[in-house]
This record gives C-alpha cells, sequence and structure tokens, in this order.
C-alpha cells in the first residue's frame, strides 16, 4: 500500500481587512472573464500553453488520481480536421438532434454550426478524461469523481487562460468521439471538452449576458 510522509503546508494567511480587498479584487477580475467566439489567428506561446496546463493539473482530484490529459494542438491541418469533423456533428445536432427549447435557449447567443473558431484560434486544447487507468498489461484501475475532478481542472484552465491575458470558448461539439480517432487517443480517454485558446479577434464582440445575483446562487445556513 502507498503510504505518504506529511510533511509542513506552507501556507499563507490575511488579515480580515486584506482578505476581504483580495476576495472583491478576485471576484472582479474573475467576474471579467467571457467566452469568446472570435480570435485573432495572432500565435501564443507553446510556453505560456505548458504554464496554464500545468496550472490546471494543480486542481484537486477524487484520491489524487488526477484523472485527466490536455491535448495542445497547433497544427493546421490537425485543427482543420477537427473543424470539418466538429461542424459535420454540429450541423446535425441544429438540423434536428436539437430540441426546439434548446436552439431557443442558444438564439440569443448567435451560435450556428459553421466554427470558425476552431481554424483561426493558434491553439486547441482538447481535454480528455480518463475513467480508468492502464498498466500496460491489460489490468485496469478505475478512478473516482472523474467528471467533477476534470471539470474542476478545467475551471482552473481558464482562469489561468484569463490571467495570461488570453481569450477561450468552451465548446461541446456532440457526440465526440470524432476526437479520440482523429487525435488517436488510447482506449482509456474519453474527450470531455475542446476549448479553442488566443488572443480576441480585433473589435471583438460578446453577448450582453447577465449573471444570476448572489441572492439567487447563495443560500445561508447562519
Ligand atoms: C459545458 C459547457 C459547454 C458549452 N458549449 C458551448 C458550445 O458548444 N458553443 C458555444 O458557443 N459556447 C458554449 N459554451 C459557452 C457558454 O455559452 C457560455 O459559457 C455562457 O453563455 C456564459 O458566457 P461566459 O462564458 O461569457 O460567462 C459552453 C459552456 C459550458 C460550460
Amino acid at each position: 500500500m502507498l503510504e505518504y510522509t506529511f510533511i509542513p503546508y506552507d501556507h499563507e494567511s490575511f488579515s480580515d481587512e486584506e482578505m476581504l480587498k483580495r476576495s472583491t479584487d478576485f471576484y472582479r477580475w474573475a467576474n471579467s472573464r467571457r467566452s469568446v467566439r472570435d480570435f485573432s489567428p495572432d500565435p501564443v506561446p507553446k510556453a505560456v500553453m505548458e504554464n496554464i496546463v500545468a496550472t490546471a493539473s494543480t486542481a484537486p482530484s477524487g484520491a489524487n488520481k488526477q484523472p485527466w490529459v490536455f491535448c495542445l494542438v497547433s497544427s493546421k491541418e490537425m485543427k482543420s480536421r477537427l473543424r470539418v469533423l466538429a461542424e459535420e456533428e454540429e450541423k446535425r445536432s441544429y438540423d434536428g438532434r436539437m430540441n426546439e427549447e434548446w436552439l431557443k435557449d442558444l438564439e440569443p447567443l448567435g451560435t450556428n454550426w459553421v466554427k470558425e473558431f476552431i481554424e483561426v484560434a493558434p491553439w486547441i486544447v482538447v481535454v480528455m478524461k480518463k475513467p480508468y487507468e492502464t498498466d500496460g498489461q491489460g489490468n485496469k484501475r478505475n478512478n473516482y469523481y472523474v467528471n467533477e475532478s476534470v471539470g474542476l481542472a478545467t475551471g482552473f484552465l481558464l482562469l489561468a487562460i484569463h490571467n495570461a491575458g488570453l481569450v477561450a470558448l468552451i465548446h461541446t461539439p456532440s457526440p465526440m468521439n470524432f476526437i479520440s480517432k482523429a487525435l488517436n487517443r488510447p482506449e482509456n480517454e474519453r474527450p470531455f471538452l475542446l476549448i479553442p485558446v488566443g488572443l480576441p479577434a480585433k473589435d471583438v464582440k460578446v453577448p450582453d449576458i447577465k449573471r444570476k445575483t448572489l441572492d439567487q446562487v447563495l443560500e445561508y445556513y447562519d
């Protein structure tokens, strides 16, 4: 059985006043993040993307299994291929797989089956989840709370992208099996999300969505 040694945790804490200032500043900064659907083709250094993925991989995970892999796609050919395949699925979804209510909810966002951003953005991060690990001899070990863990890692990824002054879009072409095939991923990985990352296109506009207010999302039990 694996046993951990326990080491001191070097933790920084703050006065109430400083905590309030930091948490307010952080909230304001996080609230300035927006999903962007029009990207500039300008390149973003690989080292920046590596830091962003390293940050995502600091997320907590069920039993510390870290059941994720981040594929960084910048190859023109692969991005074109992913675009074609994603658009095939999206066209089918918009032309009948999504119900009326879903299409109505998407209407104000102005989305459709055309996914130009997959080709234009300098990087596509494909987040893969790993329901189980293999040891190369056909033995499988299940991971725990895989969706929760990979969702958390993706949250960290998005804030790291925002922190670097970059923008992203969570994209969910459905079904996503084509990604595993195109990227030749192993059997124990499943596509989770496809995320174009880069700089925004010049004069980009975003829908004027409203975030729920605190009293809509917070319940006290004092
Ligand atoms: C799980 C998930 C799937 C999403 N899928 C898509 C998508 O396929 N296409 C798209 O344009 N936006 C997609 N979005 C982006 C949402 O529309 C966007 O996050 C939402 O409108 C809020 O806007 P904001 O990110 O600017 O706060 C997705 C977001 C999430 C979290």
